[in-house]
Formats: C-alpha cells, structure tokens, sequence
C-alpha cells in the first residue's frame, strides 16, 4: 500500500501590513501600509516576521502614550530595534538608550553637558569653517554623489571633532556606525559575525582613546568630559565604551540622512526651495520639517513588562512593540498634506524624529545645528543641490537613510 506523503502545512499567508520588511525601504513603498495601519486606529499586531511577533504603533497619539509609560514599555528588556539579541553572535553593549530608570538617568547624565546650548555656540564656528571648506570644494555643474561628499564628510568630521578623534581615520567612524546600525544582520548569520569582529574593533579603539585621556587634565571633548564628570561614578568601562559607540552611531547616519533628505526633498519640492532660497529666515523651522518628513530612524522598539491594553489591543508581557516614527510623522490627524514638505508648517517641531519621553535625542540641538548651517551656507554661496539621478536608499527598517544621492550643484 503507497503510504500517504504528509501535506506540506499550508504557509502562513504573509502579513501585508507587516511593515519590517526591508524591501518597503529600500523601494520606497512603506507608505501605504502604514496609512493603512493608521486608517485602522493606528495599531497592528504582525504574527509572523523576520523579527518575530511584533505590535505596531504607527499613529502619534498611541506612540507618544507609548513612550510616556517607560516602566510599563521597557527600552531594556530586549532592547531598542526589533531584532532580538542573539548570544554568540551580538556583542551585549551597554549603552543608556536601552537601559530603564534609574540606571537610563544616571548615564544619561554623563553625556548630556556636552549638548548644552552653550556647548552648541561653543561649536558653532568650527562646523560652519568646516561646512564651509567643504562646500568650496565641491564642482558646479558635474554630477558628485552628495552623500559621500557632503552628508557623511560632515556628520564625521562633525563626530572627530566632538571625540577628538584621531583626524585621518575619522572615516573609521563611519564604517563602525553602519555595521552597528544594520539590523537586516539578523537574516545571515555569516555577516553576524562579522559585525561581532567590527565591534571589537570599534570597542578596543575607543579603550584606547580612553586609556590615552583617563589620567591626564580635562580636554574640551567628548570623552574628557565623560571621563571627568561627576556622574561617572555611575559607569564601568565597558558601559563607557558601549556609549561611545551610542554616540557615534546615534549621530551618524541619523544627521547624514537628514542632509540627503534636504537635497533630495526640496528637489522634489522646487516651489518650497523657492521659498527657502528667497528667505533664509525659513531656515530654523525648514531644518525641522526636512527632518520630519525623513524621520532618519523608522523605529524604536520597546518590550511591555506587565499585561496591558492598548486602545483595545490586550498587549501582553513580553511582547515587543516598533514604536514607527516614519508613520507618526506622516500622521494626517497631526500634519496636514503630511507627505509634503512644506518648509513654513506650523507645527513642523511637533515631529518626532527624536522620539518623545526620558530617551528623547540627547544630540538634537547638535543635530538640528549642524543641518541649519549647511542650509546657511548653501545659501550663502547661492548653491542649489539638482538631483541628478535616482537615490540608492538603505534597505532596512531600522536606519532609514541613503547610499547614494548623485546631484548637480548650480548658482540661483
Ligand atoms: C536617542 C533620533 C542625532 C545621540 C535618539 C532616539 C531617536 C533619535 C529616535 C531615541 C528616542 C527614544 O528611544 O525614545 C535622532 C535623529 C537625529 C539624531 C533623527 C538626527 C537628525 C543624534 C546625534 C547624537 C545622538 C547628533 C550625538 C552625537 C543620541 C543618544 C540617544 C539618542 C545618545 C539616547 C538617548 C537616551 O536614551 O536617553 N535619537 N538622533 N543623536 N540619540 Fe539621537
């Protein structure tokens, strides 16, 4: 008697609302399964990922709600992106952005004078020579690619500076921040390691930057400053170095792909640009609708501690939630015509790119002032950045960011 093959399990049909994808990213297709999601109330619970299980909160009512309850939403319990940590190949960092209250405030603390508004003047005329040198040595009419020339120049000469940092090898910043950065790891476990490899790298190299100042008088940088502050006392040093490396990823692709999305945004947008090019007093609030309509980070991830509910949703513990701020700030309820950029909304700095809450960005004025004098200084110049051809975008969920942007700079 032939015996009976057993029947392949009918698959799980994909959810097409799971917006982890990578795919969405890179192609710029995200947008509408999330106004789905936000059409549905907002929330959205996908079984079946290559991250696992997840919640989605995809409006800004239930986002910032989220993120106001840091005790019942952990950063902690398994971390900030929805890859979940892997033992042998993840390298557990300690780092303040996935720590909880009292540890998170304590660290947080170590870091935070370094962004003070004084901080910010103090810096200022060294990123506009900066920003300036490299704006000077850029071609006129001949295509470059922008993100290699301008957005990561800046953003690591911008981080050198800021860790006094050994100058000709400042692009080893830049390497370190995208393999940190790249949750898409999660599917290959041969890259895995290889990340592990690149993290120790990083790690050892920031020891000795640390070994080099730990005992020698204050120097106005970054890790002099860590080093010396009173709050240290709250850190070993492994926590120190996991948050160098936090430094250095969170200013990095985030800053770098808020300037892209200045190129390629008011190229899209020419009556906007017009508008910016006639008035640079549009400058400030200009800088925070580029960075809204980018949202350089999609989603932060946090893990409930107890049971709850969620407008409805019985969430339970243990179960994590990607907090999408890509969706959020295109919320129609919040951000009128929210796909446009339209550089004199009113509320354009109710976004939230920096998310909202005790992990709000502690680099958001170094940020915001590093983008504002670039658009200073275009305009200074009477540049105006044409895209030249398609952008290759980051194909992830977590970075949401560019590879290339090929543009031709002209004189308005
Ligand atoms: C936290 C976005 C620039 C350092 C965050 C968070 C977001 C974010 C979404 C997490 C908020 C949360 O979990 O609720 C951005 C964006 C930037 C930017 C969009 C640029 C446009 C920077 C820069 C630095 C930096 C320039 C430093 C050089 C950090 C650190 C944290 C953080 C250390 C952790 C804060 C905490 O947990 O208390 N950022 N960031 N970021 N960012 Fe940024």
């Amino acid at each position: 008697m032939a015996t009976l093959a057993p029947q392949p399990q009918a698959a799980q049909a994909a959810d097409p609302l799971d917006v982890s994808r990578a795919e969405l990213y890179r192609d710029d297709t995200w947008h509408a399964p999330f106004r789905e999601i936000r059409a549905r109330g907002g929330i959205h619970r996908t079984e079946d990922s290559d991250f696992g299980p997840y919640w989605s909160i995809a409006s800004y009512k239930p986002l910032v709600h989220v993120e106001s309850l840091p005790e019942l939403f952990s950063s902690e319990a398994g971390g900030i992106t929805l890859a979940d940590f892997k033992e042998g190949t993840d390298v557990k960092m300690p780092m303040f952005i996935a720590m909880d209250r009292p540890k998170h405030t304590g660290q947080r603390r170590t870091v935070a004078p370094a962004f003070t508004p004084s901080e910010m003047a103090r810096m200022t005329d060294d990123i506009r020579r900066r920003t300036a040198e490299i704006l000077d040595g850029l071609p006129i009419g001949t295509t470059f690619d922008w993100v290699d020339r301008v957005s990561i120049e800046l953003t690591t000469q911008m981080l050198a500076i800021l860790f006094d940092f050994p100058w000709e090898e400042r692009r080893k910043l830049t390497f370190w921040s995208d393999w940190a950065g790249d949750i898409e790891l999660v599917k290959n476990e041969e890259l895995r390691q290889q990340r592990l490899v690149h993290m120790f790298e990083c790690g050892s190299y920031f020891k000795r930057l640390w070994d080099a100042k730990i005992d020698k008088p204050p120097t106005p940088d970054l890790i002099s400053m860590m080093i010396h502050s009173d709050a240290m006392a709250e850190m070993d040093q492994y926590e120190f170095i996991g948050n160098l490396i936090l430094l250095i990823v969170g200013g990095n692709d985030t800053t770098r792909s808020s300037m892209t999305a200045y190129a390629l945004g008011l190229d899209q947008f020419p009556d906007e640009r017009a508008k910016l090019e006639a008035d640079p007093s549009l400058i400030p609030n200009a800088v925070q609708e580029i960075i809204r309509w980018q949202t350089p980070l999609s989603h932060m991830r946090r893990t409930a501690t107890a049971d709850t509910e969620l407008d409805g949703h019985a969430i339970k513990a243990g179960e994590k939630l990607a907090l999408w701020y890509v969706s959020a700030n295109r919320d129609e309820s919040v951000f009128e015509d929210a796909d446009a950029i339209r550089i004199e909304r009113p509320n354009a700095r109710r976004h939230l790119a920096f998310g909202h809450g005790i992990h709000r960005c502690v680099g958001a004025r170094l940020a915001e002032l590093q983008i504002s004098i670039l658009l200073e200084e275009m305009g200074k110049r009477r540049l105006r950045a044409n895209v030249a051809g398609a952008p290759e975008r980051v194909a992830a969920c977590f970075v949401h960011g560019y590879r290339k942007l090929p543009v031709e700079l002209s004189r308005y």
